[in-house]
C-alpha cells in the first residue's frame, strides 16, 4: 500500500476488518516488521487520538515513530507555490518534504481544511505535494477532505457491535460553535457506502455532503425521521461542504440546537449505539446522558484508532 486516503486504498473490506480483529487479538506479532524503521508524524494542526494512537500503533509494529507538530517543533512552512516567501513562513514545503523523507520509510500527514477556498481543499493541496515529493508512503491523519483512519476505526467499531447482517447507520448532522471540515463525515459516507450497511444522512438544508462521498446514501432532512429504526447514530458537525452554493463553503448556516443528539432522538432509533469521532463538545452535539450512556461507542471508537493505524502501517511496511 502506498498511499491511505480514500477506502479503495484498502482493497477487499472485509479481509481489512478480518485483519483489523487479528491484530487486536495480537498487536505484537508483527513486531518484527518495523525493526530499524522509521514513520513520521507530521501535524500541521492539533490532535489527542491521532496522535497517540499513531505512536502506539508504530511503537505494536517495532517501529520508530518520529512526531513533528509543524510551527512549533519546526519553522513555519510555507505550502503554496509560486509566493513571494517575505512573511513569517520561512521554509517551502518543496524542500521541507523530501528532507523529512530522508529521515524515514512512512510519512503521516495531519494537514485541516483552509474552508477558505474549496478548490485548494478539495484538490488537497497539502497532502498531494507530500504524495508527490516524498517518494514514501503517504498516510492522511486527516487532511482537507478525509480523515481514512477514523473512518477505518469506525466500521471496525461497528462491525464489533452489530446485531444484523445490514444494520441502519445513520449520519446526523449536529451543531458547533466553530466551522469545521467535512473530513470526517465525508470518509465516514465513503466507507459506509463500501460496507454492509443502510446509510441514512441527515442535515440542515445546505449542508449537502459532496455527491462523490454521499454514493448511494439516502439524505432525509428530516432529522427525526432519518433516525427512526437506526441501529448506530454517528453525530459529527461539519460546515457548508459548497456544493449547491459555492460562495458559501466552510460558513456555519445553522446551530439549530434542536439537531442535538438527546434522549429524545435516541427513543426513536432500535435502541442505537451512539458514535462520535471525538473530540466532541458535550451538550452542543450530543446530550450528558446520551454520551454518558451504556449505548454510547465513543471509547472503544477512539481505542480502534490504534487498530485501523497499525492495519494500514503494517500493510505498508510489508510492501516497502
Ligand atoms: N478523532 C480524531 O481524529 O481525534 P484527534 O483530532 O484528537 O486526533
Amino acid at each position: 500500500m502506498k498511499t491511505f486516503f480514500h477506502v479503495s486504498d484498502i482493497g477487499d473490506l472485509r479481509k481489512a476488518l478480518d485483519e483489523a480483529l487479528e491484530v487486536k487479538a495480537n498487536p505484537f506479532a508483527w513486531k518484527h516488521l518495523g525493526t530499524d524503521k522509521t514513520i513520521m508524524l507530521v501535524f500541521f494542526n492539533s490532535s489527542l487520538r491521532t496522535r497517540l494512537s499513531s505512536q502506539k500503533a508504530a511503537l505494536n509494529l517495532g517501529m520508530n515513530p518520529i512526531v513533528l507538530n509543524i510551527g512549533q517543533d519546526s519553522w513555519k512552512l510555507e505550502t503554496e507555490m509560486g509566493v513571494v516567501m517575505d512573511g513569517d513562513k520561512s521554509e517551502h514545503l518543496r524542500e521541507a518534504i523530501p528532507v523529512m523523507a530522508s529521515y524515514c520509510d512512512i510519512i503521516g500527514v495531519r494537514s485541516f481544511a483552509g474552508l477558505s477556498d474549496r478548490e485548494a481543499d478539495y484538490n488537497e493541496t497539502v497532502l498531494s505535494q507530500f504524495i508527490r515529493y516524498s517518494g514514501k508512503p503517504v498516510i492522511s491523519l486527516e487532511s482537507a477532505t478525509v480523515h481514512p483512519c477514523q473512518a477505518f476505526a469506525d466500521l471496525i467499531t461497528i462491525e464489533e457491535h452489530r446485531t444484523k447482517d445490514r444494520p441502519k447507520v445513520v449520519l446526523s448532522w449536529a451543531p458547533h460553535p466553530k466551522a469545521l471540515p467535512q473530513a470526517v463525515p465525508n470518509s465516514f459516507a465513503e466507507w459506509m457506502n463500501a460496507a454492509d450497511v443502510e446509510l441514512v444522512i441527515t442535515h440542515p438544508h445546505g449542508y449537502e455532503l459532496d455527491p462523490r462521498f454521499v454514493g448511494n446514501a439516502k439524505v432525509e432532512y428530516d432529522q427525526m425521521k432519518a433516525l427512526e429504526g437506526a441501529d448506530f447514530v454517528y453525530a459529527k458537525n461539519w460546515s457548508c461542504p459548497g456544493v449547491t452554493n459555492p460562495g458559501d463553503y466552510g460558513k456555519i448556516l445553522s446551530k439549530d440546537m434542536g439537531w442535538t443528539i438527546d434522549e429524545r432522538h435516541m427513543a426513536v432509533t432500535d435502541n442505537a449505539f451512539f458514535m462520535h469521532c471525538l473530540p466532541v463538545r458535550r451538550n452542543m452535539i450530543v446530550s450528558d446522558a446520551v454520551i454518558d450512556s451504556p449505548r454510547s461507542l465513543v471509547i472503544p471508537e477512539a481505542a480502534n484508532r490504534e487498530i485501523s493505524a497499525q492495519v494500514v502501517m503494517k500493510r505498508m511496511l510489508e510492501s516497502l
